[in-house]
């Protein structure tokens, strides 16, 4: 713990500090984890199934209407925006023969229509209409109830920007889920920080890449700033390893700090920073896993998620996007710096492309199967396999009992 830092959370721990006597020879996730088509849908069907994942962004669904398909680990579902603003996620599959109901996102209006045989589906996923079902022209037949073959719906609920989903149906409330990771950054970066996140949707908004690796290798990189000397040595003569410290939230999420972002590098226009932001902190940034595959940076004047699509065991999609304290910091004065921004960032997360993809193709060796946790270095990470472990075995006895 950094002496003059009022964060007195049991969960800062520094990398300069004691070791932690329990994690050597501790158990880690075993290569099939990582390269198994069998191991990720039940991994899909269990650990993920019963926590908070993310699917999307609310800006890929901004208006009432947007329709955003995604394949989520292999299954197809979308993203809706009702007619009350509010964010619903369904199986992408019609009901009638099991067609997929939205290919692209966009604007379906007021009706979801299949494009097989046109069945219609309002906003809420009610199947409203079923032409030509008792011949030609004739849209009722008797002993068809549309009632009875709604879409089949997802719970979801949407927080820092990101649309999540529940598979299970029965995780506590997302924002109860979340808590232990929003009252920590309320206390520093203010009570409604999260509320007031202004997502970036312009041209130096976002970022994707694909990475040829399963997604849990990029949580794991992104866990640690054991690499941040020799995979990003930019970055390590403004941001270095000496100024960081560990992060562990039990029980969802993991990463590091730094007491040195600065806020004031480059020559653009600075961005209107986080009106509540603490004031003796300013120059404090976290980046922590929001385990299974949310990614997120906050720093006093911008904010980023990182969503990890898995769309295959040894497949990720990254999708970035930039969030602002105010609608101001999207105004023209500050393009410069959100480019510079954007420019920063797309370096650091472009140089992690090689050791994430080497680490899967690690993977592939019988000589290695899981591998060292350091006592000091490797603290975040071990955190994130002990949560994906304790999950698995809970779920797993909860599937045979
Ligand atoms: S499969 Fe959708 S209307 Fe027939
Ligand atoms: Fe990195």
């Amino acid at each position: 713990m950094h002496p003059t830092d009022p964060i007195t959370s049991t969960a800062e721990t520094s990398p300069h500090g004691a070791a932690d006597p329990a994690i050597p020879g501790s158990a880690a996730l075993p290569n099939r984890a990582y390269t198994s088509y069998d191991d990720w849908l039940k991994e899909r069907d269990t650990v993920i199934a019963q926590t908070w994942a993310g699917l999307g962004f609310s800006s890929d669904i901004a208006e009432p209407g947007s329709v955003y398909p995604v394949m989520f680990m292999g299954l197809p579902l979308v993203m809706v925006r009702d007619q009350h603003n509010r964010a619903r996620v369904f199986h992408n599959v019609c009901r009638h023969r099991g067609m997929q109901l939205v290919a692209e996102a966009g604007d379906a209006g007021l009706v979801i229509r299949c494009p097989y045989h046109k069945w219609g589906y309002d906003l809420s996923g009610q199947l409203k209409t079923t032409p030509n079902i008792g011949g030609m022209g004739i849209h009722e037949v008797a002993g068809f109830n549309c009632a009875d073959h709604a879409l089949t719906g997802v719970r979801c609920d949407e927080s820092m920007g990101v649309v999540f989903i529940n598979l299970s149906g029965d995780s506590p409330a997302l924002s109860e889920y979340l808590e232990p990771l929003l009252s920590r950054w309320r206390d520093l970066a203010g009570p409604s920080f999260d509320q007031q996140l202004i997502a970036d949707t312009g041209e130096h908004g976002s970022m994707e890449l694909v990475l040829n690796s399963n997604y849990k290798l990029a949580v794991e990189n992104y866990c640690e700033s054991y690499h941040l000397p020799f995979v990003h040595p930019d970055l390590n003569t403004y941001s270095p390893l000496d100024a960081h410290y560990n992060l562990t939230l039990d029980p969802l999420a993991s990463g590091q700090g730094t007491r040195v972002y600065d806020l004031t590098r480059g020559d653009s226009e600075p961005l209107p920073q986080f009106a509540e932001w603490d004031s003796e902190r300013l120059k404090t940034a976290e980046y922590l896993s929001l385990y299974p595959n949310v990614l997120l940076g906050i720093q006093a004047d911008h904010f980023f998620v990182i969503l990890l699509m898995s769309e295959a065991v040894n497949q990720t999609r990254e999708r970035l996007q930039f969030l602002y304290a105010d609608t101001a910091a999207i105004d023209e004065i500050y393009r410069a710096r959100r480019e510079n921004l954007h420019t920063a960032w797309c370096i650091v997360f472009a140089e992690d492309i090689s050791v994430v993809e080497g680490m899967q193709r690690g993977r592939a060796s019988p000589a290695f199967d899981g591998g060292l946790f350091t006592p000091l270095m490797d603290v975040p990470t071990h955190h994130f396999h002990q949560w994906f472990l304790s999950r698995l075995k809970q779920n797993t006895t909860r599937a045979v009992s």
